[in-house]
């Protein structure tokens, strides 16, 4: 059955969306020093409204103060200035825009210049290289178990609160909610580890405690990986168990991602060949998922041309195309590609022409995180912008810390 990319689709009994296209969530890094949102968010998500899409889900918004994941992450707790918040809504859902708020929640995926003692599931570090730029964890007590909990609900409900549409917990790409799934981090031998059951707990609270103070029609999501790709980690089988259980307790989104920032396949890393061929990373999965979920599906992760997009909506892999990176340089890229049958896509980085200094700088990150900079300050995108010009810029925004790990 043909499905077109303009088509429209009734996600909850009140909210139907005005098109397939679904922005996924990128950290904008344009917080305020309060990690309150700026003008420039609200510009950005403007221009992205104008934009097509019939989702935009913001970038990672910490849940906790004492837990932020970067430098520049916007927090929403009850010390936020919700005017603030209020004005990023009303200009992020014009054009008839759902704009969702991604919840998040680091855990030990902080670097060691914004936190000497993570918190995680156990206190396991990271390995290897990783290990140097981000602290060893301490395992959280029962009692951050459930102050976590909540707090991820406390800022669902300010989420409401303030005019956003829905909200998503990121439970992919190795982040708090990742590693109490992964056996690889989560260690423990209470009710909130030790088998894959006691695993899924955490997110499962975290939905049911989101849910209660949103209520039953405000919709809903989660970020989930496929797998982690990771030897010991979260797997197929498992995220697929995480599926079924979320789909029972009345999830409205499924976002399917995949990878953690130590294997990053949500950056098409490691990805075969043959995957690549239909352009995006996880649509088997995303099928497999199709055969025990009737819950709306979003796919995220290397789609860049109408005709992928248009054959992934009529095989039923996905419902909605999820798009990050290539917002980034054609913020309307919904529009163009619903009007274009061969639309297409590539985003090309230029290097600083130094290998090393394109790696300590994380042009690869940066060079988006520019680009969002840009569009926030009511500019065009520069697909040609030279990898010192993103330094340049990263070392404006943050200083010394340009140079220090961010991400795992
Ligand atoms: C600069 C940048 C920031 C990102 N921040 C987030 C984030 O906050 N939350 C998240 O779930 N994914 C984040 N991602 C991952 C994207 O949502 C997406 O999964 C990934 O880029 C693959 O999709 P694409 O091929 O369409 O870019 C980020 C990606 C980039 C490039």
């Amino acid at each position: 059955m043909s499905v077109e990319l303009n088509s429209t689709l009734s996600l909850t009994n009140t909210v139907t969306l005005k098109n397939r296209f679904y922005k996924s969530a990128m950290s904008e890094q344009l917080a305020d020093d309060d990690h309150n949102p700026t003008e420039s968010l609200f510009k950005l998500y403007e221009t992205w409204a104008e934009g097509g899409s019939a989702i935009c889900v913001t970038g990672n918004l910490m849940i906790d103060r004492t837990a932020i994941a970067e430098p520049k992450n916007c927090v929403l707790d009850e010390q936020s200035d919700l005017d603030k918040y209020r004005q990023w809504a009303r200009q992020g859902t014009k054009n008839n825009t759902q704009l969702w708020v991604q919840l998040n929640h680091p855990g030990k995926q902080v670097p060691s210049f914004i936190s000497s003692e993570p918190v995680a599931p156990s206190a396991i570090p990271f390995e290897g290289d990783l290990g140097k730029g981000f602290k060893a964890p301490r395992a959280m007590t029962e009692f951050d178990i459930l102050k976590t909990i909540q707090a991820f609900a406390t800022s669902a409900r300010l989420a409401k609160e303030c005019g956003f549409n829905g909200v998503q917990i990121h439970s992919a790409h190795g982040y708090l909610v990742n590693q109490f799934l992964s056996p690889r981090h989560n260690q423990r031998d209470d009710q909130w580890g030790g088998n894959p059951e006691n695993r899924r707990r955490f997110v499962l609270e975290v939905y049911k405690a989101v849910r209660a103070e949103v209520g039953d029609d405000y919709p809903v999501g989660i970020k989930l990986n496929s797998a982690d790709f990771l030897k010991d980690g979260f797997s197929e089988e498992d995220s697929m168990a995480v599926v079924k259980v979320l789909t029972d307790a009345g999830i409205n989104l499924i976002e399917v991602s995949g990878g953690t920032y130590e294997a990053a396949a949500m950056m098409g890393v490691g990805i075969k060949e043959g995957t690549k061929k239909r352009e995006a990373y996880f649509l088997e999965y995303a099928e497999k998922v199709r055969q025990v979920s009737g819950t709306t599906l979003a796919v995220t992760g290397g789609f860049r041309s109408s005709k992928a997009m248009s054959s992934a909506l009529s095989e039923g892999a996905t419902d909605l195309i999820g798009i990050a990176r290539p917002m980034t340089v054609e913020p309307s890229l919904p529009l163009k590609a619903m009007n274009d049958s061969n639309y297409k896509i590539e985003v090309n980085i230029r290097s600083t022409g130094s290998a090393i200094l394109d790696q300590i700088g994380m042009l690869d990150l940066n060079w988006y995180e520019a680009q969002l900079a840009r569009l926030g300050k009511g500019k065009l995108p520069n697909e040609n912008l030279s990898g010192w010009s993103v330094l340049f810029h990263t070392v404006a925004s943050i200083g010394r810390f340009a140079f220090k790990k961010r991400r795992a």
